[in-house]
């Protein structure tokens, strides 16, 4: 196949236009998104029917020139395998019944054969590739692997991530076991993603900011890796997308990883600056689509300005958020693909 914007820039290419796409771009802003939740009251089982994911993973490519598609999933699919019971309740997100507290509960989870107990995945991307263009990448992801245990440790969404550091304190061995596991059931699942079709692959470690850069170094850092490691393998480029860890940069460039995901707090020019050889991705504050059109036509200019002698995947700053209008999303990636340098 011709590669694609997104596979050249993924392979250091610089093209004149950019790739770009969005995280959480298959999701709520969307009305025909909402109009297929609303089928399907539970959120687990929405995502384990391969047909409505393959669906909705196309939904946005239909509206708008995107660069990739992204798989219609969860980062927390995998924890009911491992015998974690999760549950997504409107209005409070994902809520875990038991929590993972203790080396006791660490001993009593399963190990799991991603091929088998995710073997909707499998159907949902052979699906999605049926419906879109050959030369539109297909991204499969995974959470990183301090992000989805911190969801079985605290139960639910918690930015301070208090239990999975008291953890970490209290009995660092039972936390280094539970985050082994993770970094090799995560880094399994996200190389047969691979192996089933996607075109490059995701790390969404959307909670590394909650720690010191200390504590990144040790909490964090070696299990991502280990995970990269093994799904480095599958030999699709990786991209590494940290939330709100502008302090922890230098240790993430370290990681073995294709391309790095900015926030929308991080300073971009100055980041560009220091580390010339690094393909990174970003970074647009998803709150700015609620400014008037010309405002963000002037921001994502900024951005493409900075980035144009450069590989570079466009995309916001962190996820779209629900209620951003479907004009400025437009007009978003139409100043993208009109840009000339
Ligand atoms: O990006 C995409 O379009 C692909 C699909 C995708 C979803 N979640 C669908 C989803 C991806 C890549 C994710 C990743 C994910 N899931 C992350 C990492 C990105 C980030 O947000 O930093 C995290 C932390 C999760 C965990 C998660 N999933 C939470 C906390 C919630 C509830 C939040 C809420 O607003 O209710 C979800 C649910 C979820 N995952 C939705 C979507 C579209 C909303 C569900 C709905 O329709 O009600």
């Amino acid at each position: 196949m011709e590669k694609s914007l997104f596979l050249k820039t993924c392979a250091g290419e610089v093209t004149s236009t950019k790739p770009v796409w969005m995280m959480r771009q298959a999701g709520r802003y969307l009305p025909e998104y909402r109009e297929m939740r609303a089928k399907f009251p539970n959120f687990l089982e929405f995502v384990a029917n391969p047909e409505a994911a393959a669906e909705v993973t196309v939904q946005p490519l239909r509206r708008f020139d995107l660069d990739a598609a992204i798989l219609f999933s969860d980062i927390l699919v995998v924890l009911a395998p491992m015998g974690i019971s999760v549950e997504f309740i409107s209005g409070k997100g994902p809520q875990v019944k038991s929590p993972v507290q203790s080396y006791r509960d660490i001993q009593g989870l399963s190990t799991f054969d991603s091929s088998k107990e995710l073997a909707y995945t499998r159907k949902a991307i052979e699906l999605t590739k049926q419906q879109i263009s050959k030369e539109t990448p297909l991204l499969g992801f995974v959470g990183g692997p301090l992000t989805v245990a911190s969801y079985a440790i605290e139960g639910q969404t918690s930015k301070a991530l208090a239990h999975t550091k008291r953890l970490y304190y209290q009995d660092p061995g039972a936390y280094h076991e539970f985050l082994d596991k993770m970094a090799t059931d995560l880094g399994t699942y996200l190389s047969l993603q691979a192996d089933w079709g996607c075109d490059a692959l995701v790390i969404m470690d959307s909670w590394a900011g909650a720690l010191s850069a200390e504590d990144y170094q040790k909490m964090a850092y070696p299990y991502t890796q280990k995970l990269i490691s093994i799904a480095k393998k599958a030999g699709k480029p990786i991209i590494h997308y940290a939330n709100g860890a502008g302090h922890l940069i230098e240790n993430i460039l370290q990681l073995e990883a294709t391309a790095f995901g900015l926030d929308f707090r991080n300073d971009l020019s100055a980041t560009l600056n220091k580390n010339p050889n690094t393909i990174f991705q970003g970074n647009l504050e998803p709150a700015l689509l609620f400014a008037p059109v010309e405002t963000i036509q002037e921001k994502t200019l900024e951005i493409l300005e900075q980035v144009n002698n450069r590989p570079h995947l466009m995309n916001l700053g962190h996820c779209v958020l629900q209620e951003t209008p479907l004009e400025v999303v437009q007009a978003f990636i139409k100043t993208i693909k009109n840009y000339k340098a």
